[in-house]
C-alpha cells in the first residue's frame, strides 16, 4: 500500500478587533449582571469589530499572520477555506473576497458552513485534499462576526458572543507528526435548537423577517448544554481512539470556548489538570468557527505547545455538528 502523506499546522495567526465590550457594557444595555454573566458562562469581555469591518477583514488579518508565521507567500497558496456562518455575502463567498485581498491567485476558495465545528470540519477537509496530493497547502480560517447577527435586546443571548478570526496553514510534515484522526459528525435533528431563520431561501428577507427577528440567532440554550456535554464526552473518546491514544497521552486540550461550565465538564471528563486545558473564554467569549483556532494559536503564541505535543481539540456548534481532531505538533 502507498503510504500516505503526513498533514499537519506548518503557520498560525489570529486577529480580533481592538473594540472591547465589557459585562459592565452589557449591564447597560439589558437586565443583566455581571455576577450572572461569569458564574453562568465564565465570560468577562468580547471584542467587537468596527462598523466598517467584516469578515473577511478579520480572516484577512489573521490570514496574514498565518502566511508569515508559515514563511509562505499568498501567491503560493493553493486553497482558502473559510469556515464562517457569517460570511460578508451570501455569495461570493468569503473565502473568494479574501483570496483576491491577498492576491492568492493560485488559491482555489470556498466556504465552509458548520457553526462553531466548522474550524475543525475545515482542517479535516483541507486534510484530505493534501494527503491525495491534489494540493501542497491550505489556508483554513475560522471567523466570525457574530456581533452582525446578534439581537443586543435579547439577554439570553447577547452576553454570549463575541468576533474574531483563527487562521492556520496546512502542509506536509515529517512522519510521526500532524493530525492522527478527526472525528465529524453532526445531528441535523436538532438543527432547531440554534438557528439563525431568515434570509434563506425558505425564508427570506422581508419586513415581516425584520420586524419578527429572523435575521438574529435564535437558541435554546438548555438543550444545547446537554448536547454539548455529551458530544464533547463521545467525541473525544473517539478521536482518542481513532489516533490510537490515551488521555493520559494528552498535553494540551483545546475545547471550543463557548461556555466555562461545558469545557470544565470536558477537561474533567478526560481527568485533565487546569493547566493541560486552554480556556480563554473569558476575553473572546463564544466566537464560534474562530473559537477553537483563537484559542489554539494564543497556546502557540504562548509558548504552551512545544514540538512533539499531543493536542487535542473539540468542539460543537449549530447544525447540530461537533468535530475533533488529535494533533502532533
Ligand atoms: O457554540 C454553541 C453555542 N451555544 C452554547 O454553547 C450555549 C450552551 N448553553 C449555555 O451556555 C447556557 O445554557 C446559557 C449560558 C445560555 C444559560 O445558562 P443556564 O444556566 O442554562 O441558564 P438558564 O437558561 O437555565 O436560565 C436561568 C435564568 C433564567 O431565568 P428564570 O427563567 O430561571 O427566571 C433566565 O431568564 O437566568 C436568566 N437569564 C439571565 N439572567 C441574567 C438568562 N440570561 C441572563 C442574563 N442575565 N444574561
Amino acid at each position: 500500500m502507498m503510504k500516505s502523506r503526513s498533514v499537519g499546522i506548518i503557520g498560525t495567526g489570529k486577529y480580533v478587533p481592538e473594540k472591547i465590550l465589557t459585562n459592565a457594557d452589557l449591564e447597560k444595555m439589558v437586565d443583566t449582571n455581571d455576577e450572572w454573566i461569569v458564574s453562568r458562562t465564565g465570560i468577562r469581555e468580547r471584542h467587537i469589530a468596527s462598523s466598517d469591518q467584516a469578515t473577511s477583514d478579520l480572516a484577512y488579518e489573521a490570514a496574514i499572520r498565518a502566511l508569515e508565521s508559515a514563511g509562505l507567500t499568498a501567491e503560493d497558496l493553493e486553497l482558502i477555506i473559510i469556515a464562517t456562518i457569517t460570511p460578508d455575502t451570501m455569495f461570493p463567498s468569503t473565502a473568494c473576497i479574501l483570496q483576491d485581498k491577498l492576491g492568492a491567485k493560485k488559491a482555489a476558495a470556498f466556504d465552509l458552513s458548520a457553526a462553531c465545528s466548522g474550524f475543525v470540519y475545515g482542517m479535516a477537509t483541507a486534510n484530505g485534499f493534501i494527503q491525495t496530493g491534489m494540493y501542497k497547502n491550505a489556508l483554513v480560517i475560522g471567523a466570525d462576526t457574530l456581533s452582525r447577527i446578534t439581537d443586543y435586546t435579547d439577554r439570553n443571548t447577547c452576553v454570549l458572543f463575541g468576533d474574531g478570526a483563527g487562521a492556520v496553514i496546512l502542509g506536509e510534515v515529517p512522519e510521526g507528526r500532524g493530525f492522527l484522526s478527526f472525528d465529524l459528525g453532526a445531528e441535523g435533528a436538532g438543527g432547531e435548537l440554534l438557528k439563525l431563520e431568515g434570509g434563506g431561501s425558505r425564508l427570506p428577507a422581508s419586513n415581516e423577517t425584520v420586524q419578527g427577528g429572523k435575521h438574529y440567532i435564535y437558541m435554546n440554550g438548555r438543550e444545547v448544554f446537554k448536547f454539548a456535554v455529551r458530544v464533547m464526552g463521545t467525541a473525544t473518546e473517539e478521536v482518542l481512539r481513532k489516533a490510537g491514544k490515551t488521555k493520559e497521552e494528552i498535553d494540551l486540550f483545546v475545547p471550543h470556548q463557548a461556555n466555562i461550565r461545558i469545557i470544565q465538564s470536558a477537561r474533567q471528563r478526560l481527568s485533565l489538570p487546569e493547566e493541560k486545558c486552554v480556556v480563554n473564554v473569558d476575553k473572546y467569549a463564544n466566537t464560534s468557527a474562530a473559537s477553537i483556532p483563537l484559542a489554539l494559536v494564543e497556546a502557540a503564541e504562548d509558548g504552551r505547545i512545544k514540538e512533539g505535543d499531543t493536542v487535542l481539540l473539540v468542539g460543537f456548534g449549530g447544525g447540530l455538528t461537533w468535530g475533533a481532531s488529535v494533533i502532533v505538533w
